[in-house]
């Protein structure tokens, strides 16, 4: 699965956001290390704390599959699902990706309209961050 790749696939899932409220789709793509991918989109409600993040769909669509070791993430969003810039992941869905993914080797993909492409790690998205070593 290449790169680019896995940013279609967030892309594509822009289109099942159920977004009623914001209007913002955003959809996302997660590549676990056998290979697999999981993917998710934001899905709002009427009592707006509840909405949940596309990341945290496909993640916890993973870790509910039994799969926990992740190697990167393809995020895309856009106002009524028009991509045009990058849509970096909010802090609740970087606390719950280190949970799971490396600080150095979870890697965090985002592009955006003219198909430039951001690749971070998690530990520079997410400097400082307080972790289950931590405990
Ligand atoms: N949203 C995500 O899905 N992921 C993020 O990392 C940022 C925000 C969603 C939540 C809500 O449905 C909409 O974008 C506007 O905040």
């Amino acid at each position: 699965m290449t790169n680019k790749e896995l940013i279609e696939k967030a892309k594509e899932m822009t289109k099942r956001s159920y977004v009623p409220y914001s209007h913002f789709h955003v959809g996302a793509a997660l590549l676990c290390s056998d290979g697999s991918v999981y993917t998710g989109c934001n899905i709002e409600n009427s009592a707006f704390g509840v909405t949940i993040c596309a990341e945290r769909v496909a993640i916890f669509k993973a870790v509910s599959e039994g799969k926990t070791d992740f190697e990167k993430i393809a995020i895309m969003g856009g106002r009524d699902g028009v991509i045009e810039d990058f849509c970096p992941p909010c802090g609740s869905c970087r606390q719950v990706m280190t949970e799971f993914g490396d600080l150095k080797k979870f890697k965090i993909l985002l592009a955006n309209a003219e198909d430039e492409i951001k690749e971070y790690s998690l530990e520079e998205i997410l400097p400082m961050s307080f972790g289950k070593e931590r405990l």
